[in-house]
C-alpha cells in the first residue's frame, strides 16, 4: 500500500505545498524554526545540514508522493525520535498515514540498538493522537510551552512506543 525511501531535495516543493498556513506549519513542525514562505528551501537545507536527520518520503504503489516523516537517533542511542509526520491533504483519511507510520516504526526498529520510538503531538491534533494510539504509542508526559502561535503557547504530549510493543 505504501513504500518509503530517503527524502530527496526534489521532494521538497511537493512536501512544502501541503502546508498552507502557520497553524498547519506549527502543528507539523513545532519549534523547529521553519517559516512561511520558502519552506521547500528550508526543508532541503535542514536535511543537508545534518545527516542524523533522516528524512523519508512515502509513495503509493504507482509512485505518487503522499507522505513525509523524519527519524533521528537521540543521544541515548536507544531512542529514535519520529517527527515531521505529514500526509498530503488530498489523500488523508485513506489509511496512508497508518501505513506510513507502521513503515516508519519498522524502519526505526531495524536498528537493533533502538529500544523505543518517541514523538510529540499537540493535544488539539486529535486525529494524529488517535493514529499514534492505534499504533500502540502511549503518552508518557507533557512538554510545556513548545511554541507560541497567535499569542498562545502550545504544550505537547510526549508519546513512546517500546520495541516489545
Ligand atoms: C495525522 C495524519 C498524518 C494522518 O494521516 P492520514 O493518512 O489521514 O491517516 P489515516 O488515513 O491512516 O487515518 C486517518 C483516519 O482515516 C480513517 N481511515 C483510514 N483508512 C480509511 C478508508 N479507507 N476509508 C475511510 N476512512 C479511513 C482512519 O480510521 C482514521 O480515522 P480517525 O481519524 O477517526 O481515527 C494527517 O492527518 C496529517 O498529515 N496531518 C497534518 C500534519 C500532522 O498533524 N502531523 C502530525 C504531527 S504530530
Amino acid at each position: 500500500m505504501i513504500r518509503i525511501r530517503a527524502f530527496e531535495p526534489a521532494d521538497a516543493p511537493r512536501v512544502a505545498s501541503w502546508i498552507d498556513d502557520e497553524r498547519a506549519l506549527y502543528t507539523w513542525s513545532g519549534n523547529s524554526g521553519f517559516t512561511l514562505p520558502g519552506l521547500a528551501d528550508q526543508l532541503t537545507a535542514f536535511y543537508a545540514a545534518d545527516p542524523t536527520r533522516r528524512g523519508h518520503t512515502a509513495l503509493t504503489p504507482s509512485g505518487a508522493v503522499v507522505g513525509h516523516f523524519m527519524l533521528r537517533d537521540l543521544p541515548d542511542r536507544e531512542t529514535v525520535r519520529l517527527g515531521f509526520v505529514l500526509i498530503s491533504p488530498e489523500t488523508r483519511g485513506q489509511g496512508y498515514g497508518e501505513a506510513m507510520l507502521r513503515a516508519a516504526v519498522r524502519t526505526a526498529f531495524a536498528d537493533p540498538s533502538a529500544q523505543r520510538v518517541s514523538l510529540g503531538v499537540y493535544p488539539h491534533n486529535q486525529g494524529a493522537l488517535r493514529l499514534y494510539e492505534r499504533l500502540g504509542f502511549a503518552t508518557t508526559g507533557t512538554e510545556e510551552k513548545i511554541v507560541e502561535v497567535d499569542g498562545a503557547w502550545w504544550s505537547s504530549y510526549q508519546m513512546t512506543l517500546g520495541r516489545q510493543e
